[in-house]
């Protein structure tokens, strides 16, 4: 018999993985030399462009004495603090200048560093490389990028807060029984709705996907999609730390999603959505149309966990049921044999051995 008691304990905060990228804020934020604050994984950084394009991040903190850096003056390559006027390369974070040392000072000031990170901008975001306190000079890797199929695509992109731990967050993006309760609408699904579904999932490197699959046959906007009289495939994956792709392809025409659940301190995160997509482009306002049922949806999903986060307040244990809160369980699993991984050096055992069908209702 399936064991359904409560077996995780839900706190309102959950660990944060370092050693990935993850987007900071929108490229449209930074204008010129114009400074913006951010937060990731409880870290304030301060973000801004220097006048070659180059994208920075800083911590947001002076080395000196704490002063927030994006108080200071950005001259397009160093960034000066606005206490005592230290000044540091942006790129680099060096020290280039103490206005307060006297001529022949013992100080060597080019070992002075604010703390930096890797920054560059991709698929419309500063995208920020928080490195893992353990390994903080590991190379970080390139960093993520849309899939897109074709040389000419419209991009869109949204985000909501949640005040809830990534983890939450994250679940609830993968979650495929809310869908006939949260997004109840006539053009999408409605509880009458409700049928049997089955799909073939598969691991990846780090993370598991659906195996392509003709899309869920009460979902009106894929039917559109099929206007190309071919057949639509659509695929889904998640990886860790935080992301869930969708593709749907029909013929030469192709979708192309991203979501991604960035902590932005412990116990809240934010939800960036990014789509590309060579469908459509003819039709008038399939731009502000797709924009109008995303923020639609989205807002579904965000008034209900901060509904949610309400009664996470108090600690509940959380119950997750074979088989639609299987990929929760899964995230749970990958997410503690990565950090079991990193904590022992051996290679990660993924949790998922092979392909296994999962059935649920939704
Ligand atoms: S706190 Fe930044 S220069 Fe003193
Ligand atoms: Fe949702």
């Amino acid at each position: 018999m399936e064991d359904v008691r409560p077996t995780i304990a839900l706190t309102t905060d959950s660990e944060m993985m370092f050693g990935f990228w993850y987007p900071a804020l929108r490229s449209s934020r930074v204008r010129g030399r114009g400074l913006r604050k951010t937060m990731l994984l409880g870290t304030p950084l301060v973000v801004g462009r220097d006048d070659q394009g180059g994208g920075f991040a800083l911590r947001d903190s002076c080395p000196h004495r704490g002063m927030p850096l994006s108080a200071g003056y950005f001259d397009g390559e160093t960034l000066e603090c606005s206490y005592h006027g230290w000044r540091f390369h942006a790129k680099t974070g060096q020290c280039r200048e103490i206005p307060s040392l006297v001529p022949g000072s013992k100080l060597k000031v080019d070992r002075i560093f604010a703390s930096h990170f890797p920054c560059e901008e991709q698929d419309g975001y500063f995208w920020v490389y928080m490195p893992d306190p353990s390994a903080p000079n590991e190379p970080a890797p390139p960093a993520p990028r849309l899939p897109v199929f074709s040389s000419r695509y419209r991009m869109t992109h949204l985000s909501a807060e949640l005040p809830t731990s990534v983890d939450h967050g994250i679940i609830g993006l993968m979650d495929p029984a809310h869908g006939p309760f949260v997004h109840q609408s006539w053009w999408w699904r409605t509880r009458h709705s409700i049928h049997e579904k089955e799909k073939v999932f598969e691991p990846v490197p780090n993370g598991f996907r659906i195996r392509a699959h003709a899309p869920s046959t009460n979902s009106a906007p894929y039917k559109l999609l099929g206007l190309s009289g071919q057949p639509v495939t659509t695929t889904i994956e998640f990886r860790l730390p935080n992301m869930r792709f969708e593709e749907i392809h029909s013929g030469k025409y192709w979708f192309s999603s991203r979501a991604t659940v960035t902590p932005v301190t412990a116990n809240h995160c934010r939800i960036d959505f990014c789509a590309a997509w060579n469908i459509l482009g003819w039709m008038p306002f399939f731009v502000p149309l797709f924009r109008i049922f995303a923020r639609m949806f989205l807002g579904q999903d965000q008034r209900t966990m901060e509904k949610q986060a309400e009664g996470l307040k108090h600690n509940p244990l959380m119950m997750l049921i074979d088989d639609a809160d299987r990929p929760a369980k899964w995230y749970f699993q990958l997410k503690s044999a990565y950090l079991e991984s990193k904590r022992t050096g051996q290679p990660m055992v993924h949790p998922i051995p092979g392909p296994i069908a999962l059935r649920w209702r939704s």
